[in-house]
């Protein structure tokens, strides 16, 4: 009783908080969020600001939203900037916005895309379904569940991805969860999208009203308006339409379902941000069935506040169990897109779900990465998902896409919840990783077999989510201990890559100590930030090769991916590692394998191993991401040996390392606040190893005479090649050393400045508050909506001095310039037709067209005539 008093009060203070996001007028006004120091006084800051206060901002501990008359600039940049001007001047002593953090303006942005399929590529009117005939023993067996549990729902037969009796066994196998009385009870699931229709018959007596909220009309019923919001309905429907007389029923038919309407109308980062924390000790499952576009040229990711959002949720979120997210795989297979180029697919937080078809198989629309954890079914193979639509007592049959995907996991994750509400977020990742069943395991080279001896397929994952299976395995579950990561530092590579299929490889040994040292016991995933400067993006593919010889595809060959840039600070991420030591040689190969004018160059990458730790005791809790995370690439200068094969320097240079001090900055007391986790410095000692691999036939000479693996103006001193790379490892280690503490003291000093204990020139660039957003899980976006400014800050120099330099990515500029109206009509079935419209016009749009607030704003007003309410609300 006390517990669920204090329960309902934690609700309560959740419902006040969340309630404050108040209507918003960007024609007249300017909004701001600011991240303040914790003793600072938001009234003081606004004052000395000329800024109003609206309140705290969300759920973001110290983060205020601040408000200001219309204006052109960014009003608090300029202020902060003038600031540290005076403070190098050193005018003026302690100053109120020295208690400034961070400030980022907002800006109203397009929605996301829902992941919908276009109606002509969409599922057709069930021609094979009704070739197909049931089997008469498993209609039997869907008469008896029907009637053991009083299911009288007139389309639950046709709910053939609940059970069916065609394709026997090609369903998610939950009846007989069912039949144990575990239907969702107790378990709340978000659907954030484009409206839920809390008046819908099949969705009234579930729909949890505190938990939801509409961020684009600022009201609190998410009640779908446009005539196109009818997605989130859906996929409403497929988690938690009740049992009752209409349409079918949801995957977990007696859970609580709340609505986060945040796709119809254009919105900032801000809004975004609170919605993905939304009562989050309530609201447990956030089921996204969205993103950047599938158009197999868009390279995406959240910005740097919903980024905050999304680590804050898995931090703070359900008491400190952490919010699931429930992301769509994305339906751009076709266009060859890769839901590794979406942040919030690849973001560690989110559990990415694909799609197969009722018989089974891959549709042709459902995304493939390494970051997608498992699939469930969908669309495709003649039918599409029967649910819930828009309406008293209206239902879909034409529901489909990934996005009918992601609920369905979702509502079966809120299954496992019912059983196991003490679950954190990293606990149902394994459960859905150690449950999952594979399908189609013959097609040739599409499975391999992971180091734990699962098999995994970037198609697939680790396969179809069993209901059962999953509910079973989550009643004894042993929870795991928290998080722990190994980040490695920068390595520099700085290599032309060869075109061909041979690539460009490149290797880091993780050693025992870094190990110990990030009290990392085991994986779970793998990041990659990396930076490629190219001439056409779509021409490069990257593979991860773990210690134990697993291979993860980061990133493929997109070609219709034109776009005239590389990848900037972009994070890929894998699953595919989950369970291996992390310990060993990881190699990274980097190919273009297109043969064309287009040329391109590997600057460098880090890796980040993220898993369970070693000792709970010792467990760190990660700070959130910065607009910094990652630019310090100078922290590390790592030994770049040219053409030598993958052999790395013999043991006696990683025994070096640990009798080498560290310059780790986390043991510095001057270690700011915002400063990474784990620094490691230190395992700067480990030189990479760089392999034109197209210098194989080199390589082999190498190999067999090992004298010639230096360059030839260096002595080798009449040794073995053992002894020179002994000698030459430790040369290196201690100039790697030497440099690395110069570095270290320069970041240190960059910090403090950073910080307001010091004044000094490079300073200016700090205060951007678009630099080097776009981050994911700490890492910066690539060519992102945010993206661009932290190609100036540190990239521009890069890519100007390659090929000709880099104006900014024209995608990205269209990509802003978009009308909203157009996106609208895109966003509806029919969109391949509308897309290509789009794009001829986005072509002469972008002449000259400077992307402004106020030409975004001017689209959003134009919408509101679409805006009509869809029907009367006469309910
Ligand atoms: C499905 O559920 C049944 C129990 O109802 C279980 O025996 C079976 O292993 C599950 N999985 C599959 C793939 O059939
Ligand atoms: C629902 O949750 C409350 C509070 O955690 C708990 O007391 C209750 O037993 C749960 N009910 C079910 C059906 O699991």
């Amino acid at each position: 009783m006390k517990v669920s008093a204090i329960a309902s009060l934690m609700g309560l203070a959740a419902l006040a908080a969340a309630t404050r996001v108040l209507p918003r007028n960007y024609d007249a006004n300017d909004y701001y969020v600011l991240h303040l120091e914790r003793d600072a006084s938001p009234d003081q800051v606004a004052r000395s600001l000329g800024l109003s206060h609206e309140g705290p901002f969300g759920e973001l501990k110290d983060h205020h939203v601040f408000v200001a008359r219309k204006s052109e600039d960014d009003i608090v940049k300029r202020e902060l900037v003038e600031r540290r001007r005076r403070r190098k001047r050193s005018l003026g002593g302690t100053d109120v916005l020295d208690g400034v953090k961070f400030s980022q303006k907002q800006k109203l942005r397009k929605p996301w895309e829902k992941r919908v399929l276009p109606r002509a590529a969409g599922p057709a009117k069930l021609n094979l379904r009704q070739e197909s005939v049931p089997v008469a023993s498993a209609v039997e067996r869907q008469r008896f569940v029907a009637q053991q549990l009083q299911i009288k729902d007139p389309i639950f037969n046709e709910q053939w991805h609940l059970f069916n009796p065609v394709q026997v066994g090609h369903d998610v196998n939950v009846t007989d969860v069912w039949l144990q009385g575990v239907t969702g009870k107790n378990a709340t699931v978000a659907i954030v999208d484009d409206g839920l229709d809390m008046y819908s018959d099949d969705l009234k007596d579930n729909y949890y009203a505190q938990g939801s909220y509409d961020f684009n009309d600022k009201t609190d019923e998410p009640r779908p308006r446009l005539s196109d919001d009818r997605h989130g309905t859906r996929c409403a429907g497929e988690v938690s339409a009740g049992k009752n007389k209409v349409c079918g029923v949801g995957v977990a038919y007696d859970s609580r379902i709340a609505g986060l309407r945040i796709l119809s109308k254009l919105i900032s980062d801000a809004d975004e941000a609170v919605a993905m924390n939304y009562d989050f000790q309530n609201n447990q499952i956030y089921s996204c069935s969205w993103g950047p576009p599938d158009d197999g040229r868009s390279m995406d990711a959240p910005g740097v506040l919903i980024r905050r959002a999304m680590l804050n949720a898995a931090q703070n979120g359900r008491g400190g169990l952490g919010s699931i997210y429930v992301f769509a795989s994305g339906n751009g297979a076709a266009n060859d897109d890769n839901c590794n180029f979406d942040g919030y697919t690849n973001s560690i937080y989110s559990i990415t779900v694909g799609a197969i078809d009722r018989k089974g198989s891959h549709p042709y629309y459902s995304e493939k990465c390494s970051a997608s954890l498992v699939v469930t079914y969908s669309s495709g193979g003649g039918d599409a998902i029967h649910t819930t639509d828009v309406g008293q007592n209206s239902c879909s049959d034409q529901h489909g896409g990934t996005s009918a995907a992601a609920p369905l996991a979702a509502g079966i994750f809120a299954l496992a919840l019912q059983v196991r509400p003490d679950l954190s977020w990293r606990d149902m990742q394994y459960l859905a990783m150690d449950t999952a069943v594979p399908v189609n395991t013959d097609i040739d080279g599409e499975w391999q077999t992971t180091a734990i001896g699962k098999k995994y397929s970037h198609t697939f994952a680790y396969g179809k989510i069993d209901s059962y299976g999953l509910v079973e395995a989550a009643k004894t579950w042993k929870k795991v201990k928290p998080q722990a990561w190994f980040f490695s530092p920068w390595i520099h590579v700085n290599e032309d890559i060869p075109e061909g299929d041979v690539g460009l490889s490149v290797s880091f040994e993780v050693t025992p100590e870094m190990l110990d040292e990030a009290n990392l016991e085991r994986l779970e995933h793998v990041t990659v930030t990396m930076n490629v400067a190219h001439t056409r993006r779509g021409d490069i593919s990257v593979d991860l090769i773990s210690p134990s010889k697993v291979v993860s595809h980061l990133a493929a060959t997109r070609r219709l991916d034109n776009t005239e840039a590389g990848y900037d600070d972009w994070t890929f991420m894998s699953v595919v590692h989950w369970g291996e030591t992390g310990l060993g040689t990881w190699t990274i190969v980097v190919k273009d394998t297109k043969i064309n004018e287009h040329r391109g160059k590997f600057i460098d990458w880090h890796l980040k191993l993220w898993g369970e730790s070693v000792d709970p005791s010792k467990a760190k809790v990660l700070p959130m991401p910065t607009e910094e995370d990652d630019n310090d690439h100078a922290v590390i200068a790592t030994t770049t040996l040219a053409a030598t094969t993958t052999s790395l320097p013999p043991d006696p240079a990683a025994t070096e390392t640990d009798a080498l001090p560290t310059g780790n900055p986390s043991d510095h007391p001057d270690r700011p606040v915002n400063a990474k986790p784990t620094e490691t410095t230190s395992s700067a000692t480990v030189p990479a190893t760089v392999s034109a691999t197209n210098t194989a036939p080199a390589q082999e000479a190498e190999t067999t005479a090992p004298s010639t693996w230096l360059p030839s103006f260096l002595p080798t001193f009449g040794v073995s090649g053992r002894t020179q790379v002994w000698i030459y490892g430790s040369v290196g280690l201690i100039a790697v050393f030497c440099s690395g503490l110069g570095v270290y003291f320069y970041m240190a000093r960059r910090r403090r400045v950073r910080n307001g204990e010091a004044r000094a020139d490079y300073d200016f660039e700090l205060l951007n508050d678009e630099e080097a957003e776009g981050l994911n899980s700490g890492e910066k976006g690539a060519a992102g909506k945010n993206g661009r400014a932290g190609r100036r800050t540190r990239g521009g120099e890069l890519y100007d001095a390659f090929a000709g330099g880099s104006d900014d990515d024209d995608d990205d500029d269209e990509y802003r310039d978009r009308a909203y109206n157009e996106i609208m009509g895109g966003s509806s079935e029919g969109r391949e037709e509308v897309g290509e419209k789009r794009r001829e016009r986005r072509g002469e749009e972008d002449d000259g067209s400077d992307e402004s607030d106020q030409h975004v704003v001017g689209d959003d007003d134009d919408d509101e005539e679409e805006d009509a309410p869809l029907r009367n609300t006469g309910h």
